[in-house]
């Protein structure tokens, strides 16, 4: 299990706890992204670099972490905090919380966008690993979203964007649990929409088809894609760019791509039986 910034001296003068506190009085807004090192998550921090966020990138391995803030950093000259985090654990919310009201930072949105999938058939997966997917897809964003609510309140208009799934919008049998913990989401997000709307909050769900973000989400895709994978796939650094422009004009879902948003629309019409039979068919090709 990884270690937490807490599990090291706080006088340490490690780069984490560098940060004094900050007078948020002069300093641009911070965004902080779950899962920010790498993929969707990298393409939302740029997309937020360029707009001028300060951002705090929370994840569990140091290197990758690094090699984004210095590219970051370099690139629009911004500040970069990291964060090394588990956020499959119950203490890493209250952790991230801590550090951020103790350094007084300007939050102003918040992106929930660590998680994991897989494309091998659940019903053989370890109960151990579908546990850790139900934490880290829908436990950890709901208590971060909980726990940096009054520092959101304090800095609105502010935001909050999920990152869910295309796969939340109907059953999936072979990701029976992904598909289910997807919809949580976006179930969670359409809710807490509603009910932070006065507090002058405004939360979206980004539901992406696939972004080709790793090699065996390439290798996957294509497989079961074919010819189409290359035409409904898009990149992290575009899903990035269209779900924090959305974001900042308050939408609710954000389907990044023509054809995945078509085929979203598709998915929330069809009756779920239809739908659930038809992945079923895709799976005994
Ligand atoms: N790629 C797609 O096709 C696709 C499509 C729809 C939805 N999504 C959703 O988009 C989100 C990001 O997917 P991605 O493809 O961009 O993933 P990715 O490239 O594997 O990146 C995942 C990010 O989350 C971090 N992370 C993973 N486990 C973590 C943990 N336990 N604690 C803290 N950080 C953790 C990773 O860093 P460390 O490994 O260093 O922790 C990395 O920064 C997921 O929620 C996924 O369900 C992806």
């Amino acid at each position: 299990m990884s270690k937490t910034f807490y599990e090291k001296p706080i006088t340490s003068g490690h780069y984490i706890m560098k940060t004094p506190k900050i007078n948020s009085g002069f300093l641009p807004p911070y965004a902080l992204i779950t899962g920010g090192s790498k993929g969707i998550g990298y393409g939302i921090a740029e997309a937020l670099a360029k707009r001028r966020y300060n951002l705090i990138l929370v994840a569990r391995h140091l290197d990758k972490l690094l090699l984004a803030k210095n590219h970051l950093e370099s690139t629009y000259n911004i500040h970069v905090e990291i964060l090394v985090n588990d956020l499959s654990r119950e203490e890493s919310a209250d952790e991230i919380t801590q550090w951020c009201i103790s350094r007084d930072i300007p939050l102003k949105l918040l992106c929930n966008n660590a998680g994991i999938g897989g494309a091998d058939d659940y019903l053989s997966a370890s109960i151990d690993r579908m546990r850790y997917m139900a934490r880290l897809n829908v436990e950890s964003g709901m208590a971060l979203t909980y726990r940096l609510l009054p520092l959101l309140e304090k800095n609105t208009p502010s935001y909050i964007l999920n990152v869910a799934s295309i796969a939340g919008f109907a059953p999936i049998p072979i990701k029976n649990l992904y598909a289910a913990t997807q919809s949580a989401v976006i179930f969670f997000s359409d809710s807490l929409r509603y009910q932070l709307k006065d507090k002058n909050i405004s939360v979206s769900c980004l539901a992406p088809g696939p972004v080709y973000t790793t090699p065996e989400i390439i290798k996957e895709t294509k497989k079961q894609l074919g010819w189409w994978a290359d035409k409904i796939a898009i990149s992290p650094e575009r899903t990035g760019e269209i779900a924090v422009r959305k974001t900042l004009q308050k939408k609710m879902i954000i389907v990044p791509g023509t054809l995945a948003k078509l085929i979203s629309m598709f998915l929330r019409i069809i009756p779920w039986r239809t739908i659930t039979a038809l992945y079923d068919g895709l799976k005994k090709n």
